[in-house]
């Protein structure tokens, strides 16, 4: 069994506690959290954009901690969930690793590079595991593409346009602050940057044109180059100011033989659906049967590949701290080209 002490106890942290009473071979021994309503299990005031609302939740049988570097010293956690606000994701991972702990942190994996290069360094020194929470390769659309993708039925992968478009998040105090949240590449759009990056490998150069606010990218188109010149690859990421549309994502992914599309968005009168496609070169629509609607079932699905990879000492191919540095990295490139003007180098 192995034995998680969750640091943070908000919006994330309530998701992870869900998935974590699903999970199987994984057990949650301690929280932390300065919050004291929060810290002996009142959640009622915890609210997301999915899932449901906070409870009372049963911290009886649970080690608790106001700090999460209190929780680094107890023996009974293996792995240290780290649910915090994102410019403290690299020193508590850090921390957590030197404690000699396995991490699996939140996206954003750090605000900066550099931050993300430590990381990786400091659970390396520590031979101990580093996970980042991208969920979205979790999520059945996009799980249901990178099976389809990675079985060779539709022969080779030829580019896709990626799309993750918010309304201006005004409730976020921190949100626009490159210090505290990073704006929108850095909190947002690195979804779709881990998934190319996944799917594609990594991009030779970028080139991103798009509009700032203050330091940051506000909403940006991008063109991701690669050494292959086939490979067409492009995303369309930010905020628009209009409440009208709170958020959409969605992807066109070429292959030689089929297209996939999908694309989901909430309106603020009601959320619209295009289901995955898959568009076969004789011209048939086939619409997969892949379950979902609930977001949560996704960390269910992320958690398990923790549990399987710290059960078997081999990295996660999807959740690999290397992969989430490239990811942060794309997103800088992605802020200097836009700032620059033209194509940057990676
Ligand atoms: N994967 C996703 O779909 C998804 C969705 C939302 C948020 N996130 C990410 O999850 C992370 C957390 O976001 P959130 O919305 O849960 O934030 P939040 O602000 O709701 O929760 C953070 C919690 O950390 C606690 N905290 C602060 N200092 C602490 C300390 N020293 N020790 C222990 N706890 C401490 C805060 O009191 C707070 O309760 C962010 O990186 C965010 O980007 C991911």
């Amino acid at each position: 069994m192995i034995r998680v002490g969750l640091a943070g106890i908000g919006f994330m942290g309530w998701i992870h506690y869900l998935g974590y009473q699903r999970a199987s071979g994984v057990e949650l021994v301690a929280v932390s959290e300065p919050n004291e309503k929060r810290l002996h299990g009142d959640w009622r005031d915890i609210k997301g954009n999915f899932g449901p609302p906070g409870e009372i939740v049963d911290l009886s049988r649970v080690a608790k901690y106001a700090d999460y570097r209190d929780m680094l010293a107890d023996p009974n956690v293996d792995v240290v969930d780290c649910c915090l606000p994102p410019a403290m994701h690299a020193q508590a991972a850090i921390a957590a690793s030197q404690a000699g702990k396995h991490v699996f942190c939140e996206k954003p994996m750090a605000l900066t590079t550099g931050d993300c290069r430590e990381m990786v360094q400091a659970a390396s020194n520590a031979e101990k595991q580093l996970f980042i929470g991208h969920v979205l390769p979790f999520f059945p659309e996009y799980a249901h593409a990178i099976q389809l993708i990675r079985s060779g039925q539709y022969g080779k992968l030829l580019g896709g346009t990626f799309k993750r478009v918010i309304s201006d998040p005004a409730w976020m105090t921190d949100f626009w602050d490159p210090n505290r949240c990073g704006g929108p590449l850095i909190d947002l759009h690195v979804h779709d940057a881990h998934l190319i990056r996944l799917l594609f490998g990594m991009p030779s150069s970028l080139s991103s044109v798009g509009r700032l606010r203050g330091e940051v990218v506000e909403y940006c188109n991008t063109t991701f180059h690669f050494t292959d010149p086939s490979l067409v690859v492009s995303a369309v990421s930010g905020v628009i100011n209009q409440q009208g549309r709170a958020f959409t994502h969605g992807f066109e992914i070429h292959l030689e033989k089929a297209t996939m599309h999908y694309e989901f968005a909430g309106f603020s009168d009601k959320g619209e659906l295009m289901p995955l496609k898959i568009l076969t070169a004789d011209g048939q629509v086939v619409r997969p049967e892949i379950g979902g609607g609930d977001p949560s079932e996704a960390f269910v699905d992320e958690i398990a590949e923790v549990v399987k990879c710290i059960e078997a000492k081999e990295p996660s191919p999807t959740l690999s701290g290397d992969l989430a540095r490239d990811a942060i990295i794309l997103c800088h490139k992605q802020t200097e080209s836009v700032k620059a003007g033209g194509v940057v180098k990676i």
